[in-house]
């Protein structure tokens, strides 16, 4: 039988991604909404996750596409409930608050799938093989992005917890984490505040590997014209750079891959998979490194930010 799923959240990403993607994959169905200001026709709609848990419509799951702050709510409240979860990236506004998730859907025996759609780029596991069989010198991340183009009037962006210029910037650290054969450390980090904003506009991060190899990621929100999302890694072998989010590689200087996307096809998959084999998937290491960069990080105020 298909998992029957409700989205909660039915904002910019749910519509862009995950309606799409629900319809093409098989062993799910798009079952329920809940969203305070939007509904779907031929779906049953809910106000909020706890109107939908107290109907009579039965899911199986939920797919939280909220932002970060509250998330941590709706997802107790679907476990509490027996509810399989799948978690938008950021999987949460803390740490600990994650763990608690984690630890609630082991003892429940429910699902928990703590989502990285850029890790699903079609560049990112050749990339990950082939660095297996290389010797790695260092690794360069560059992710600068127009952010009135991409987040226009979102206001949770720019509050605690919204992570600022970490919310496209974890996405880098998701797909270095997942290619690097070795862990690495944050050893230095500068924030840079708008002064009239609690969340940074700019980040630039130093990490180290445990092996002691430099690796470097510029943060950017104030990039104007051609967008930015490359990752350089030099090797005694020769370069290898992923560009356009990880959905390009160019090893030695030739172009290696050019795929279609299929990252939120990729994860519903895997969420089904999941769900059928009565596993989890919370790797909740990039968050890790952004928290770091918090605690870590020096302060700089620049510019008023207004949208
Ligand atoms: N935008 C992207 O390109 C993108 C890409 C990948 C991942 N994501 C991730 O997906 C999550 C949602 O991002 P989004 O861009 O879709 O955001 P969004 O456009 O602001 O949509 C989020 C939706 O969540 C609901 N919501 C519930 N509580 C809310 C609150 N306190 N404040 C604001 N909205 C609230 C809202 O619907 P109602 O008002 O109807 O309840 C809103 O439409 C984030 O974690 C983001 O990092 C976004």
């Amino acid at each position: 039988m298909s998992i029957r799923l409700a989205i909660v959240g039915l904002g910019k990403i749910a519509r862009d991604q995950h309606l799409g993607a629900i319809a093409a994959t098989d062993g799910i169905e798009l079952t329920a909404v809940a969203s305070r200001h939007a509904g779907l026709d031929g779906v049953a709609s809910f106000h909020d996750i706890s109107e939908l848990l107290a109907s009579n419509v039965a899911v199986d799951a939920v797919s939280l596409c909220t932002p970060p702050q509250g998330r941590f709510e709706q997802a107790k409240a679907a476990l509490d409930a027996g509810k399989h979860v799948m978690l938008e990236k950021p999987p949460g506004a803390t740490i600990s608050e994650v763990h608690a998730l984690e630890a609630s859907a082991r003892k429940k025996g429910l699902t928990l799938f703590s989502t990285w759609h850029s890790r699903e780029a079609a560049a990112v596991e050749p990339a990950r093989k082939l660095l297996a069989t290389r010797t790695i010198r260092s690794v360069r991340v560059e992710w600068k992005e127009d952010v009135r183009h991409w987040h226009p009037g979102q206001a949770w962006i720019w509050e605690p917890g919204g992570l600022g210029v970490f919310d496209p910037g974890i996405n880098a650290l998701s797909i270095v984490t997942r290619i690097m054969p070795e862990s690495f450390h944050l050893v230095g980090s500068d924030l840079f505040f708008p002064e009239n904003r609690a969340a940074p506009i700019a980040a630039n991060l130093s990490f180290e590997t445990a092996g002691g190899l430099p690796l470097s990621a510029e943060f950017d929100w104030r990039q104007t014209g051609p967008q930015t999302w490359d990752i350089r890694i030099e090797t005694d072998e020769g370069p290898m750079v992923l560009t356009h989010g990880g959905s390009r590689l160019s090893v030695d200087g030739e172009e290696r891959i050019v795929e279609e996307d299929r990252e939120y096809r990729n994860l519903y998959a895997h969420f089904v998979r999941l769900v059928t084999e009565g596993r989890s998937d919370a790797d909740f290491s990039p968050l890790v490194h952004v928290a770091d960069a918090f605690m870590l990080g020096r302060r700089h105020t620049v510019e008023t930010f207004e949208d």
